[in-house]
């Protein structure tokens, strides 16, 4: 019998990779606290959860795909949460980009009440989350990673087991620290580029011709070309990210100077509002504070 998941969080990320669960053929009821957002999962032949509980009970696992530290923690340990209403031997999986502590403290309140909780948070976008091609971070025991390779496969191209509860939201700060800084730095250069006068285009073809080329810029292209940035990644959540790697490095004495200074211009992109927007507009950010109007 295919295992019977409750998928909780209908955002960017969520919908694709519930969808990708329902092709793979489990059995999936979805959650979202903006209801529209499960209707239209609904439509696709989804099961629409009624309630929290309804998508808690008798399954083998529960999902939770949310924004950030608080949304996990009201939605699994707040009052009518997910705690609330879990069973052994349903498995919690977090798949949100949280702190490593959080994650840590949610699986030890899960576990006071004999229930498992794992981190797997995802690298890759809403592209990734919708051809099945994500990469999941994962953090606790290793038979439960096991039992769970067959539903990471309908939505990723691969599963890195890192350890212990905490290790799968450590390594996903990792990789956003490279994303962020990849972003700022992108940014950057062509912020020069505009106040030499070269053409845009014209220099992102250069980039994706050399050897620090990258996916990524592929992916960002079409918003740096066009000053358009519909939200992939919002910048929120890039924010949250670097905000989350610098507590951290607080506590645990990296030395990351570049990544506080790259904080710093997702910061001014969030105090002039462009939250909602994708992470890209960082170098819309970065133009206006050089004095470069947009084209
Ligand atoms: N987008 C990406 O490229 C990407 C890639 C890798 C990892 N991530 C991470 O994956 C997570 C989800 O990202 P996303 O892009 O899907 O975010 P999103 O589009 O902003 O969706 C966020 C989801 O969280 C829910 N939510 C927020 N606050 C809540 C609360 N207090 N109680 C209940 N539900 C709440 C939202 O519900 P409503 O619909 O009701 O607002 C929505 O379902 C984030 O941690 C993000 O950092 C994102």
């Amino acid at each position: 019998m295919s295992k019977r998941i409750g998928f909780i969080g209908l955002g960017n990320m969520g919908s694709p990779m519930a969808i990708n669960l329902h092709k793979a053929g489990f059995d999936v009821t979805v959650y979202n606290r903006t209801a529209d957002k499960a209707k239209v999962l609904g439509e696709q032949g989804l099961q629409v959860a009624e309630s929290l509980e309804d998508a808690v009970r008798e399954k083998d696992v529960v999902i939770t795909m949310l924004s950030n530290d608080e949304a996990v923690e009201q939605m699994i340990v707040g009052d009518g949460g997910v705690l609330d209403y879990m069973e052994a031997p349903t498995i919690l999986v977090d798949m949100s980009t949280i702190s490593p502590d959080t994650s840590c403290t949610l699986a030890e309140a899960a576990r006071e009440m004999g229930i498992t909780m794992v981190d797997a948070p995802v690298s890759g976008s809403t592209n990734a989350a919708e051809s099945a091609g994500l990469v999941i971070l994962y953090g606790g025991p290793r038979d439960v990673f096991d039992e769970l390779a067959e539903m990471f496969a309908a939505m990723g191209k691969a599963s890195l087991y890192f350890g212990e509860n905490g290790s799968g939201s450590k390594a996903k700060l990792v990789i956003n620290l490279l994303l962020g800084m990849t972003m700022q730095g992108i940014s950057e250069s062509l912020v020069l580029a505009e106040k030499f006068g070269l053409e845009r285009t014209t220099v992102l073809d250069m980039m994706q011709q050399a050897a620090v080329s990258s996916p990524f810029l592929g992916f960002k292209r079409p918003s740096l070309e066009t000053e358009a940035y519909p939200a992939a990644f919002a910048l929120k959540h890039m924010h949250k990210d670097l905000g989350l790697v610098l507590e951290q490095a607080r506590h645990n004495g990296s030395i990351l100077p570049a990544t506080a200074a790259a904080y710093q211009s997702y910061t001014a992109a969030m105090n002039h509002g462009l939250d909602e927007q994708d992470m890209a507009v960082v170098f819309a950010e970065l133009l206006n504070q050089s004095g470069v109007s947009k084209k």
